[in-house]
């Protein structure tokens, strides 16, 4: 959801800019801008619509002799001071005039923000009374009016002008703001500095030699540098060529945390696939792999990667939340059975922009489990929040190296499965499996109620894996033909039980947001009580089998549900077990997978369903990577 770049130093910021807003096009956009100083001037330009629009517009004006009436002119290709902006409407429709950048009245300033402005009406009434004139129906535009009026009080007022005038002002300006924002802002009078702030909203440093960077994420300038900062809640920042200021709101000096980004520019391209989505599909071996590596320690323990907590603050837990979004949200499901399970304690698991507003039952002894591939969601941040205001133990699952969400968290496990750039989660969806199993044991080993060996045989378990999603991803083009043939079916259902509900629920989510297909996924059990009403002749119905070495009792069960089905026209397409001879009367096709143990089965079983969803959509010509609608990392409420 919106994508932030800046750019200080030494060579022109133009094409750094527009790489970096390439590199966060995942995050889901509507229209784009850019804003360069160059030679005193500021020169902006904003499209509706891709970056293409964006790019066609920049390559016409540079065609343009400088000292033109186009503003700038060529000049906007020779700047080396930029910031750089992919939208997602919010307040105000997807146009050219609601894009960022915003310019200020004075003509001098302008400012990219990410986030909710939440008191804009008050601010906008205000400075309308002072006679200020708005051209464009965001929220947004309050920020750049109220900086430029900043910079010209400390002016007036005899402040030395440059950068540290520039930071100052944006203090003043984020006291007055409520909500979340990251803001970043340039002075035409100030070249060579960027400056930005955060509050609830992502904003991380690059750190370069004689230039340095501002990004919503790492992405943007992992092909220059791979030394980051990490800033904290409510600072700003400000980058020149060679140096990097930060303080808080209240101009106190202030610290990031430096980090190095353990993957490079190669992870974030398509390396030959023709979706990112593909491409990090087929990385899953891998990614499952990662998110394992070093678990193990030699005395037998699960190492976590940042703990804050005891182990007696483990031992004390009595219940367990977790709560997540979207497909975090249906890995949490499926870690309710296993945690439940391995570890004796209650878990729920809750849709996280539900959870607060239910004021659930927290004390010190909860232990609330926030999953988040970004870190970033304004959900589950805002269901951390409010289990840590209630002094409950949050422990985060997180691909996303300090992200707001694991940086809040009194514990953290990585998933490790390198960058998820399709809005579609694939990767994180099974590396957050993983991470659950994890924990689970962990909890189940602190408690004392696992030993040593059985963790070690559940996670030797784990570790075939990699080798039993790279044999299911290599037998995968049946499931490719098969998705051909249902591309105009006007709805997909998908049944499970036990762990296989999750996993219907999330194949259900795949195919709506891709395909844009009516799809629903159901508890197998419950179609007798309502929705097997929607069973029509050819109906084509998922149905997740688990393996019937397992419990004996829940495979034929739903053995009995695709029989039920198929009775009502069901064209029953039925994932099961490789060997499973038992499902294969009623099966109108099979996918076998690995045999894999019931809780683990997910792991397995969910591919065939991302593959499934992945080429419908394709085949009806959409967008895989970016579907309309949506952005990859959503940071508002
Ligand atoms: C699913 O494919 C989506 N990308 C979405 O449901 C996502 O899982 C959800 O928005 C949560 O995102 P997070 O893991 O970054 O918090």
């Amino acid at each position: 959801m919106c994508g932030i770049v800046g750019y200080a130093g030494a060579r022109p910021a133009l094409g750094i800019v527009l790489d970096g807003l390439r590199r966060l096009e995942y995050r889901g956009y509507d229209s784009a801008g850019v804003a360069v100083v160059h030679d005193g001037e500021l020169l902006t330009e904003k499209k509706a619509g891709k970056l293409a629009n964006l790019e066609k517009a920049l390559s016409e004006r540079s065609t343009v002799e400088p000292g033109s009436d186009l503003d700038g002119g060529a000049g906007i290709a020779l700047g080396t001071t930029a910031i750089g902006h992919t939208r997602w409407a919010t307040h105000g429709g997807p146009t050219d005039r609601n894009a960022h950048p915003h310019r200020a009245h004075d003509g001098r300033v302008a400012v990219i923000h990410n986030g909710i402005i939440e008191n804009f009406a008050k601010l906008r009434a205000e400075l309308e009374r002072q006679g200020v004139e708005f051209v464009s129906d965001t929220d947004t535009e309050c920020a750049a009016h109220l900086l430029a009026g900043e910079l010209a009080r400390l002016r007036a007022a005899g402040e030395p002008d440059g950068p540290h005038l520039l930071a100052a002002a944006m203090r003043q300006v984020c006291q007055r703001l409520e909500g979340a924002f990251t803001l970043l802002a340039v002075d035409a009078g100030i070249p060579g500095a960027v400056v930005g702030a955060r509050r609830n909203s992502p904003l991380v440093v690059g750190r370069g030699v004689g230039e340095n960077y501002l990004a919503s994420d790492v992405s943007a300038f992992i092909e220059h540098t791979r030394d980051a900062v990490e800033l904290g809640q409510d600072q700003v920042v400000l980058i020149t060529a060679d140096d990097i200021e930060i303080t808080d709101f209240a101009g106190r000096p202030a610290s990031g945390k430096d980090f190095h980004i353990g993957w490079d520019a190669s992870a974030a391209e398509k390396g030959g696939y023709d979706y990112f989505m593909l491409k990090e599909i087929a990385e899953q071996p891998q990614a499952v792999a990662d998110t394992l590596l070093g678990r193990l320690t030699e005395s037998g323990e699960i190492a976590l990667d940042e703990v804050r907590l005891t182990d007696q603050d483990l031992r004390d837990v009595d219940k367990i939340f977790i709560v997540a979004c979207g497909t975090a949200y249906h890995s949490g499901m499926v870690a309710k059975y296993a945690i439940e399970h391995w570890t004796r304690i209650p878990c729920e698991v809750e849709l996280a922009s539900e959870f607060r507003y239910r004021d659930p039952v927290l004390d010190r002894s909860t232990l609330v489990v926030a999953i988040s591939q970004s870190g970033e969601t304004m959900d589950t941040l805002m269901a951390l929040r409010h289990a840590k205001e209630q002094k409950a133990r949050v422990l985060a699952i997180c691909n996303t190296n300090g992200a707001t969400i694991p940086r809040e968290s009194d514990a953290v496990l990585y998933t490790h499965g390198g960058p998820e750039i399709a809005v579609a989660s694939t990767k994180a969806f099974l590396t957050q499996l993983v991470a659950c199993y994890l924990i689970g044991l962990h909890l189940a080993q602190v408690r004392g109620i696992k030993y040593a060996d059985e963790v070690a045989a559940v996670v030797a378990q784990l570790q075939e894996m990699p080798e039993k999603l790279r044999r299911l991803l290599a037998g995968i083009e049946p499931v490719r033909e098969l998705a051909r043939e249902l591309r105009n079916a006007p709805q997909v259902l998908f049944i499970g039980r036990h762990v296989g509900f999750p996993v219907a629920l999330e194949g259900a989510l795949k195919l709506k947001e891709l395909a844009y297909m009516h799809a629903e996924g159901f508890a197998a059990g419950e179609l007798k009580h309502g929705p097997i009403a929607l069973i029509d002749q050819g109906t084509p119905v998922v149905c997740i089998v688990p393996s019937p070495a397992g419990r004996g009792v829940l495979h034929d069960k739903i053995v009995s549900n695709i029989q039920e089905i198929r009775a009502r026209g069901a064209r029953t397409i039925v994932i099961a077990e490789e060997g499973d001879r038992t499902v294969v009367p009623y099966a109108d096709h099979l996918i076998p997978v690995p045999r894999t143990p019931t809780l683990l089965a997910p792991l397995v079983t969910t591919v065939p369903l991302q593959v499934l969803a992945c080429e419908i959509a394709a085949a009806r010509g959409h967008d895989v990577d970016q579907p309309r609608n949506l952005a990859k990392s959503v940071t508002v409420e």
